[in-house]
């Protein structure tokens, strides 16, 4: 179906950074449908063609191999365009439903069609959500065909959050409402779904019987770079875990959908959120560590502390470090720690959920049980996606032998080679189809805002702040203590 996205903050970071090559991405893999314009909107005057030469200098700054050849941009930057746009003024509204309603001589479209589809991309500051959805819904863009897609944060807590959801509500539907988590685009996370429900072997042992424990670590090797004034209004918490760890934990913990649809698939997600236990101020001071990277050297390289990183104030208590603990209290979980673990200037970049059986029962081989010698599956998003199950096997050396630990590796690159589509790429493709299985509900962020929050009331209400780190460690010595208090360890240290 042929389809107009508009791109409101058309020249902001998120539109370059990720956007444009996601899209870029598509349009080379012969994944855009045809048919299709991309309007870029912002502030400043430009004509379609210094917008085009505006992002072809960008592309420099991405990842080598997702920059495009001269000509291949050029056949890209035929469906680029842009609008200048005052975002408060009814009257750019309306001619921007001129633009989409008569779109002249469009490659892949009949003379004048209008497109099936138009999305709604606000890729600009949240605080500007509600002012572009009441005028969005006042100029009439709100009719059937329209979608529009909300990037995060989506607020700061649950009352924030709320209130953008109104006003998206006052003026769209819940199914026109898509909110973007781009973890959920990951192919790791499409193939968690595949892995549980695609194949029977795993499902019988998904459950407190045979699985001691969880961990999903999502940590960065890299600073806040120029972030600092967004970064230090936010944190760790509201930055990684209240979003895309909380959505990799329903993911992990749901119960079976009874369909692929997307409201099956998001009932199970909130059923999750809501069975996670509520944290109070004490279960606070136990189960959350927040830290903050100091000064120090990183690959050999003297980087700078938190503090001193450009637009942080040198009294910030933001943390840039979590780990946390918490169960899912229901039939399946009871018991089950899950931790959770997210920070900046760690030592790797490296995001993976391990998935820790349990020993067994009676042990006959020597060596095969104790410490790091249970069966584990980590599931790897970053840097590159895969499966690994790790198993003790004999070396059929003979005699008395000790087992040795083995793991099956499944490189899903090796597998699907050139098929395989990036987290962006394949969000926005879904939401050009109204494909809506990927995206958050409301009801999904309210709910993980509303177990967040007492962990932000406790830390400020907590005079201490975070505790220090250093560069390329793997948080404070205090997360670790946090693991071995179960007699659990994380997947490094085992
Ligand atoms: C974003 C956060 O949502 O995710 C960033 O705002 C973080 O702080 C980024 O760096 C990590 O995404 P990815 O895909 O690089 O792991």
């Amino acid at each position: 179906m042929s389809f107009d996205l508009i791109l409101f903050g058309g020249t902001g970071d998120l539109t370059w950074r990720k956007l444009m090559p996601a899209l870029f991405q598509a349009f080379r893999h012969g994944k855009l449908p045809a048919g299709g314009r991309i309007l870029a909107v912002a502030r400043d005057e430009r004509s379609d063609d210094e917008y085009r030469a505006f992002i072809k200098e960008r592309f420099t700054e991405v990842e080598e191999s997702k920059r495009p050849s001269d000509e291949a941009y050029a056949a890209f930057a035929q469906m680029l365009h842009y609008r200048r746009m005052d975002l408060a003024k009814p009257e750019h509204y309306a001619g921007l439903k001129d633009w989409i309603a008569t779109p002249g001589a469009v490659a892949g479209r009949a003379e004048g069609e209008r497109a099936g589809t138009v999305v709604l991309f606000l890729a600009t500051s949240p605080h500007l959500f509600p002012v572009i959805c009441e005028q969005l819904g006042a100029a009439g863009l709100n009719t059937p065909e329209v979608r529009v897609v909300l990037e995060k944060p989506l607020g700061h807590d649950l009352a924030s959050a709320q209130q953008i959801n109104r006003v998206v509500a006052s003026a769209f539907k819940e199914e026109q409402a898509l909110r973007i988590d781009h973890y959920l685009g990951k192919p790791a996370v499409q193939n968690l779904m595949a892995l549980r429900f695609g194949n029977a072997l795993f499902e019988p042992l998904w459950r407190r019987e045979s699985i001691a424990n969880i961990q999903i670590t999502l940590a960065e090797s890299i600073g806040v770079g120029t972030r600092g004034d967004f970064y230090d209004q936010t944190g760790a918490l509201r930055d990684m875990i209240q979003n895309h760890a909380l959505q990799l934990l329903t993911m992990i913990a749901m119960e079976p959908p009874s369909s692929n649809d997307a409201d099956a698939i998001r009932d199970e997600k909130l059923k999750v959120l809501k069975s996670l236990r509520p944290f109070t101020p004490e279960s606070v001071a136990r189960d959350v560590v927040r830290g903050q990277y100091r000064a120090g050297s990183f690959d050999g390289k003297a980087v700078k502390g938190y503090l001193d990183e450009l637009k942080v104030p040198p009294s910030s208590r933001c943390e840039t470090f979590v780990a946390l603990r918490t169960e899912v209290q229901n039939w399946r979980w009871a018991g089950v720690p899950f931790y959770l673990r997210t920070g900046k200037r760690l030592a790797a970049r490296d995001a993976q959920i391990v998935v820790n059986f349990r020993p067994v029962p009676h042990p006959i081989f020597p060596g095969s049980s104790g410490a790091g010698r249970a069966n584990k599956l980590v599931i790897k998003l970053q840097p590159e996606d895969g499966l690994e199950l790790h198993l003790l096997a004999a070396k059929g050396s003979g005699g008395n032998e000790l087992l040795s630990p083995v793991s099956l590796d499944l490189d899903f690159d090796r597998a699907f080679a050139s098929e395989r589509v990036g987290g962006y790429e394949r969000l926005l493709l879904d939401a050009i189809a109204g494909r809506l299985n990927l995206f958050v509900r409301s009801d999904e962020q309210e709910q993980a805002w509303r177990w967040v929050e007492p962990i932000l009331d406790a830390w400020a209400a907590d005079p201490t702040g975070p505790r220090p780190y250093a560069p390329g460690s793997w948080g404070p010595a205090a997360a670790s203590a946090l693991v071995a208090r179960d007699g659990c360890a994380w997947a490094e240290e085992q």
